[in-house]
């Protein structure tokens, strides 16, 4: 049972206990991480028949497999004592999976193959239904397999809603991974999210953007209104005001990889001097739909399967930064993505991924990693603007134990996306019936930088 100190009761306020307190973590790995659906492979990193990968999620192991029937995911133990049959990943295709312990088999479908020592053992011990490699119940969406512990809760489309036909509207399901770097971070895993669940800390934690386009997080989180709807700078012409977010597209390129892709920047740059019209807000406007109409020209010319992004722009909308319930984020600006995905390993740490996503062309050879780059929370390998954020994690985790400090206390109009999510996992440990859990998970979708919100629980 949740402690009921612990559960949020004022809705811009989160207990700070939450991020740390041993028995809360106990209730999240049992009442939430046993019910949820997540993210557990890329299938780019397992492209080819017989391929195959391991996702861990506390003590459980699970290998997702590239099978003949389909990519199919299986509890990762050997079905005599019980030894995990693979780790990290691999190809399974001729040999299947060999037990390291004492060498029994099974193919990629499951099927038991070998049994070493077969007179050995009670007849019931060995019956091939038994014998089979148990599979957990996973959907494939966006090029992933999703997979869930739970086989009562709702499916993964019905549990995610609108948010995913907006992605396939982006053909998410088309994006390869360009690089994917993971981290293990001294922190609680909400407290690693949460750094990417507004835009606010801009001003502080990643200047250069600031400075690249001030009217941008000005006119959302500064007192300068800025008047014009659209992030303008009146005091600048349209061309000023083009170059200016050209250069944030490129500082936020430089720093984030595939929220906005190096080739996207570069169609950007060559639009610089196009003639647009004189009035500021059509100016500006003009420009982003020509910019948007040549990437996906270009894009297209070049074999990607890019959507047409000022069609999807208007009918399937996705916020620059969303986040999909409960660990798992991509970030698409034009035809390329980032994508998070934060799992919990105790209490007070958390493994933090990093994909860089974009779409290649039809006939490309790329060949996308099979595993990330691990580095140190701190490397200077990460692009500038992660490593800014990490800076801040362990600073926050330290913070949380203070005495007297029992809450974080949120911005109700513009860090509502914390509240919200924070608490549809409160839904999960005090037993709110699945389909409130799932009408809240849908008002989500778009609510970066959102306002606190009322489920109705
Ligand atoms: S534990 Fe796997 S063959 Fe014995
Ligand atoms: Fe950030």
């Amino acid at each position: 049972m949740v402690d009921s100190a612990h559960l949020i009761t004022q809705r811009d306020r989160i207990p700070s206990a939450r991020y740390y307190d041993e028995a809360f973590f106990a209730c999240e790995k049992d009442q939430l991480w046993q019910h949820v659906w997540q993210l557990a492979a890329r299938l780019d990193s397992i492209p080819n028949i017989g391929d195959w990968i391991e996702y861990r999620i506390f003590e459980k192991s699970v290998l997702v497999v590239n099978t003949k029937s389909g990519v199919k995911a299986f509890h990762n133990a050997c079905r005599h004592r019980g030894a995990r049959l693979g780790k990290d990943h691999g190809n399974c295709a001729k040999t299947g999976f060999i037990c390291p312990f004492h060498g029994w088999r099974w193919d990629m479908e499951g099927e038991n193959t070998f049994v070493y020592g077969r007179h050995m053992f009670a007849e019931d011990a060995l019956d091939p239904q038994d014998l089979r490699l148990p599979e957990v119940r996973s959907e494939i969406w966006g090029g992933c397999l999703f997979i869930n512990f739970d086989d009562a809760a709702p499916g993964y489309r019905e549990t995610m809603g609108p948010i995913l036909d907006r992605f396939d509207a982006h053909n998410a399901s088309d994006l390869k991974t360009e690089w994917w770097f993971a981290t293990e971070l001294p922190a609680n895993w909400k407290v690693a999210m949460e750094a990417f669940m507004e835009g606010f800390h801009t001003m502080k934690t990643h200047p250069q953007l600031q400075r690249a386009a001030p009217v941008i997080y000005n006119s959302m989180y500064g007192n300068d209104t800025g008047g014009l709807g659209l992030p303008i700078d009146p005091s600048m012409s349209v061309r000023e005001n083009v170059a200016s977010q050209i250069r944030h597209m490129e500082l936020l390129s430089e720093g984030m990889a595939g929220m906005i892709h190096a080739k996207e920047v570069e169609i950007a740059r060559s639009l610089a001097d196009v003639d647009l019209p004189d009035d500021l807000q059509t100016g500006v406007m003009t420009w982003y739909g020509m910019f948007n109409a040549e990437v996906t020209r270009r894009l297209r010319e070049a074999g990607e399967d890019v959507p047409d992004l000022n069609a999807v722009k208007v009918s399937h909308y996705v916020h620059p930064i969303e986040f999909l319930f409960p660990n798992f984020f991509l970030l698409p600006m034009a035809s390329s993505m980032s994508s998070y995905r934060i799992r919990p390993l105790t209490a007070e740490t958390c493994v933090f991924e990093i994909w860089s996503l974009t779409h290649f062309p039809k006939d490309s050879d790329h060949v996308s990693p099979r595993q990330p780059t691990v580095l140190p929370w701190d490397s200077k390998e990460f692009p500038p603007i992660p490593q800014q954020d990490y800076a801040n994690i362990p600073e926050q985790q330290i913070g949380l134990h203070a005495g007297g400090f029992d809450f974080m206390r949120l911005g109700e109009n513009i860090e509502g996306l914390i509240a919200n999510y924070q608490k549809i996992i409160d839904g999960y440990l005090t037993g709110v019936p699945p389909e409130k859990r799932t009408a809240a998970i849908h008002q989500l979708c778009n609510n970066f930088d959102g306002p606190v919100l009322d489920f109705g629980f």
